[in-house]
């Protein structure tokens, strides 16, 4: 049996939707499926104002727009994070201040973040790794007292909560993405939620996504033209991508149910081997948490054992990944001053977690095939 990592995942509405944004002559920005999109997501999330975008980094890159960012300014982010967390930063002239992350769900420690803190930081990135939250009420009390902008990285957290509120939805600002990866794919896509009650802002970020335009205005009837206002960029996908991500989204309960099944199975399977210890951990989902189910990961006991257990399952057919090269360890990271020892906690992750197969039509025998390999492999070699 030959088992990907991941396979698109389609609903099967996808082409009657592109047919019909083309037969509707809609296919530039903020078209039909675009507001179809931005309501399914406003009611799903909970979110007071959703702005789609043409990826989960240009949504980050809005927000940094939208907080001013200015040379000099200091971010605090994890290290275990896609390189598009700190390029929205240093895209500004700010520069990204790595915080250590605990062994559960990889968010940032806070004793970390608050040590990180100093008279440039402006705001804290929280990554919501794996569909998986970060604990955001200690997170925004934190930045509250500090006066700091906190701006969720959502991108692989799409229809995940913590404490009953969506992820992407506590912070001023939550950014994701619907890159062809992802639980709900456009191709690439990306929306952000606005959370602050500020219209002057939701104007300004209308504006920055339409190229400093205020295009937006212009079609509401608010204005007789439209004209460059603000510095911008061009933000707003295309209604093909659209209707391609409403196909999706509008399936988003049974996707997530498809995909926690997976999970669980693994779960129950490998639980044993985390109890014994072949296994330091692998993902859980707390009870103050629901995850959409993006990724499945364990962790093994050294680089070593994770490398070797590629290979074996690789042999077999079977293709597990790595995640993320931690930020800081980078050829840019270390450009910024960093040193592989400064986050001994996102090290470690960063040398043993491995991803197993997840996509949402994983037949229980593909299920079954990639964790029965796994637990052999794991007898063998490590028993
Ligand atoms: C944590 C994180 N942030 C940002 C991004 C960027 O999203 P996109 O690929 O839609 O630009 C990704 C995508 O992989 C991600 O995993």
């Amino acid at each position: 049996m030959k088992i990907p990592f991941n396979r698109l995942f389609l609903t099967g509405k996808e082409i009657n939707y592109i047919t019909q944004a083309i037969a509707s002559s809609s296919v530039s920005g903020d078209g039909m499926f675009d507001k179809k999109v931005v309501k399914l997501l406003e009611q799903r999330l909970c979110s007071p104002k959703i702005l789609t975008t043409t990826s989960g980094t240009h949504s980050l890159e809005l927000a940094m727009m939208l907080i001013d960012i200015k040379p000099g300014d200091e971010v605090i982010m994890p290290s275990f994070t896609f390189p598009s967390t700190a390029n929205a930063v240093i895209n500004r002239g700010g520069i990204p201040v790595f915080a250590d992350i605990g062994l559960d769900n990889f968010s940032m420690d806070l004793t970390d973040i608050q040590r990180k803190i100093t008279d440039r930081t402006r705001a804290i990135v929280p990554v919501h790794y794996g569909g998986r939250g970060c604990p955001m009420d200690e997170i925004m009390e934190l930045a509250t007292g500090y006066g700091l902008h906190v701006v969720e990285d959502a991108a692989q957290a799409v229809g995940a909560t913590y404490k009953g509120k969506a992820l992407g939805t506590w912070g001023d600002m939550g950014c994701f993405s619907f890159h062809g990866t992802k639980n709900f794919v456009a191709g690439e896509g990306g929306a952000i939620s606005i959370n602050i009650d500020d219209p002057k802002l939701i104007q300004r970020a209308e504006i920055i996504r339409q190229k400093g335009t205020n295009r937006n205005q212009f079609v509401r009837g608010e204005v007789d033209q439209y004209n460059w206002v603000d510095m911008g960029s061009s933000f707003a996908p295309s209604d093909i991508l659209m209707a391609f991500l409403y196909a999706q989204l509008e399936d988003m309960e049974m996707v997530i149910d498809k995909r926690k099944r997976i999970s669980d199975y693994y779960s129950e399977k490998l639980e044993k081997y985390v109890e014994s210890g072949t296994l330091v951990s692998m993902t859980t989902t707390p009870l103050d948490m629901t995850s959409n189910y993006h990724n499945f990961y364990i962790l093994l006991r050294n680089k070593g054992e994770r490398d070797k257990v590629i290979s074996r399952m690789k042999q077999k057919g079977i293709q597990t990944v790595i995640h993320f090269v931690p930020l800081h360890t980078s050829p840019m990271g270390k450009y910024y001053g960093n040193k592989p020892e400064d986050l001994p906690i996102t090290k470690i992750v960063g040398d043993t977690l491995l991803r197993l197969p997840v996509y949402t039509d994983m037949k229980p025998e593909e299920t079954a095939y990639v964790v029965d390999e796994l637990i052999k492999i794991l007898k063998e070699l490590f028993d």
